[in-house]
């Protein structure tokens, strides 16, 4: 049986917090407040509407045969607007890649439509995917492993440019290189470089200055500060900030870990099993959750007070999520939820927005 329990990297950016000096803090917090104000303003980039991703399990050799299927993504609706940052968490293999990975057209969706720009992306042809392609971006977790070693900084950056095109000579490319790396805050010396060269922080920049040499539009951050430590974890996050704010990027922010998204998301999406238990602006999720989930993962984030954290009620939420090969009937959360009644076990919740803009999926509250 696994707890959700705090992580270290978790405890540590709850501590990371407190170092915060509150004035600091209070801009920060008005500074974000102004821009959720914008961000509700403005048109939707991303529509997601009730995506699946079921991914099926074979059995033979040469006459291979479906036996089963893979729920990763059951269903899930959301949007995206410009400028505006998404957080989806929840655990480790509740569908967040696969969800990116769908908007990506890294997978061929099995329902559902993904309109980026009122386009729906899943009937796009080859050729006009390509074009579209440019506009979104990806930065992964282990920046190691998605930086080709044999690659020099400046070459790995130009790569894109080179293969949509954007720039059409060379010494225009390397010169944007230059722009890039001073843009994400690397020294321009960096170019001649190779990723073993530089620390865990530098090479998620560089990962950063790559997906945005195309000009994209929209960035995908798949755990993307999740695998580096605690302090590089703040400042990679005011540098997606601030890069946010001076090009009008829009970002879906994937991570496991709520406390992290805290600090960049206008608004936050919980996903268990395939599905969203929950989704709210980021204070009204942090300050009133309201899904049983969603409690246990907040439950999960430590407060820096130890003696709040001593008093606080912890829901603990006992056991594995099950597989999403054979989800549990009706609720999904059922088998672990404290607060689960028989029906639970029949009736699918559906995400009902049970206070302006609060959705949750949970027929019991
Ligand atoms: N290509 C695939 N074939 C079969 N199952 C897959 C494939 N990709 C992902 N899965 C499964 O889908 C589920 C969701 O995975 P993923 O989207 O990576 O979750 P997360 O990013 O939330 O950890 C997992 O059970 C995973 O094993
Ligand atoms: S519907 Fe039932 S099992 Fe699902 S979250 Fe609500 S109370 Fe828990
Ligand atoms: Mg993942």
């Amino acid at each position: 049986m696994t707890p959700i329990e705090p992580t270290g990297a978790a405890r540590q950016s709850a501590q990371a917090a407190v170092r915060v000096s509150p004035v600091a803090q209070d801009v920060a917090l008005e500074h974000r407040r102004q821009s959720e104000r914008r961000v509700h303003l403005a048109p939707e980039l991303v529509t997601i509407r009730d995506l699946k991703m079921h991914f099926p399990v074979t059995e033979g050799a040469l006459f291979s045969r479906q036996v089963a299927q893979v729920r990763a993504v059951d269903g899930i609706s959301f949007t995206i607007r410009k400028g505006e940052t998404l957080g989806l968490v929840g655990e480790s293999g509740c569908g967040k890649t696969t969800t990116g990975r769908c908007i990506l057209r890294l997978e061929r969706p099995t329902a559902g439509e993904i309109l980026f720009d009122g386009k729906n992306l899943v009937d796009l042809d080859q050729k006009s995917m390509r074009a579209l392609r440019q506009k979104i971006q990806v930065i992964f977790q282990d920046p190691y492993s998605s930086l080709n070693p044999r690659m020099k900084i400046g070459e790995i950056i130009s790569e894109p440019m080179m293969v949509h095109r954007t720039e059409p000579n060379k010494a225009a490319r390397d010169a944007r290189v230059m722009e890039l790396l001073r843009l994400c805050g690397l020294d321009p010396r960096f170019a001649d470089r190779y990723p073993h060269e530089m620390s865990g922080g530098q090479r998620q920049r560089v990962g950063i200055a790559r997906a945005l040499s195309v000009r994209p539009e929209f960035i995908i951050c798949d755990e993307a500060i999740s695998a580096l430590d605690v302090s590089i974890q703040a400042q990679i996050i005011n540098l997606l900030e601030d890069l946010r704010e001076q090009f009008g990027l829009t970002y879906l922010f994937i991570a496991h870990d709520l406390s992290v998204v805290r600090h960049l998301c206008h608004r936050v999406a919980v996903m268990y099993l395939g599905k969203i238990v929950e989704l709210a602006d980021c204070d009204e999720l942090y300050g009133n959750p309201l899904h049983p989930y969603t409690q246990a993962l907040l439950g999960a984030v430590p407060v820096p007070d130890p003696d709040m954290e001593k008093a606080r009620a912890y829901r603990i939420v006992k056991g594995e999520v099950p597989s999403p090969m054979n989800p549990p009937r009706g609720c999904v959360f059922h088998p672990r939820c404290p607060l689960a009644i028989d029906s639970c076990a029949k009736n699918v919740p559906e995400l009902r927005e049970l206070r302006p803009g609060h959705w949750v999926a949970c027929s019991v509250i």
